[in-house]
Order: structure tokens, then sequence, then C-alpha cells
């Protein structure tokens, strides 16, 4: 399937302008390409009990399974003052539930974005096999 990676971006820009980051003031946007060609997308949503504080990335995979969508290709992240911005530990792990082999495009704002396979920021993930194992 052929990723378009700046109308991916572009969605993921769109996504972070509707954060709710009324603490840290450090807004990210998440988009989701989904194996039907739908596009998903989540911003981060902030609490001011500190903790429950939502990534963008994880919200964007709520939606999507809420939503039924399919398989996940690719994601998208941007977030305006970090570019790029990496996924934190969690996301990587909640992504890779939606397949290992996603291509993950982070948005470098003027140069060009960093696009790797999840398994690289993750290698080793946790899966179903080792529950299955048990
Ligand atoms: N955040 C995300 O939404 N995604 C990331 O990939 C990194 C961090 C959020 C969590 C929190 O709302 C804010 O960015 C600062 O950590």
């Amino acid at each position: 399937m052929i990723v378009d990676r700046e109308a991916l971006i572009q969605s993921a820009r769109e996504a972070y302008q509707r954060a709710y980051v009324p603490y840290s003031h450090f807004p990210v946007g998440a988009a989701l390409l989904t194996e039907d060609g739908e596009i998903v997308t989540g911003c981060n949503v902030e609490n001011a009990s500190y903790p429950l504080g939502m990534c963008a990335e994880r919200t964007a995979i709520g939606n999507a399974v809420s939503q039924g969508a399919g398989k996940v290709v690719a994601v998208a992240i941007a977030a305006p003052k970090a570019q790029p911005c990496a996924p934190c530990g969690a996301c990587r792990q909640v992504l890779y539930e939606f397949n290992p082999d996603m291509l993950v495009i982070l948005d470098a704002g003027h140069a060009e974005p960093v696009v790797l396979p999840l398994t690289e920021l993750l290698p080793l993930g946790f899966n179903n096999v080792a529950l299955e194992q048990a």
C-alpha cells in the first residue's frame, strides 16, 4: 500500500491543534492510516491529575478501535515544539499491538520527516505470542 506521507503529516498537524494541554503546553497530534485507506487522528488530552493525561498516539488508537477501523499501516506524529517528536515507550507498545511492522513517520517541520518501521523503535515488543506460551 502506498503511504501518502505528506497527507498523513498534515492530518497529524491538524490534530495537534485540538490538543488539550493546559499543563505541559506541549501539543502532539497523531494520524493513523488504516489498511482501508482511512485516516484516524488523535491529540494529547491532559488532566489536572497529571498521570491521567493521554498521549496523542493512544488517543488515536482508541479512536480507530472505537470506529471499527482495520489494521494500522502507518502513523504520523507531529508536535510543533519538537521536530521530530519520538513516541514515548508506552505508545510504542500500544502501537505495536496493532501492527509491529507499521511505518512511523515523524514530522520534522521544514526538514525531511524521519521514517522508520516500528520494530526499529521497539525491538522485541511484547505480544500475544508470549501470552499463548503461558
Ligand atoms: N506526548 C504525546 O502525546 N505523545 C508523545 O509521543 C510524547 C508525549 C504528550 C504527553 C503530554 O501531554 C505532553 O506530550 C508532554 O509530555
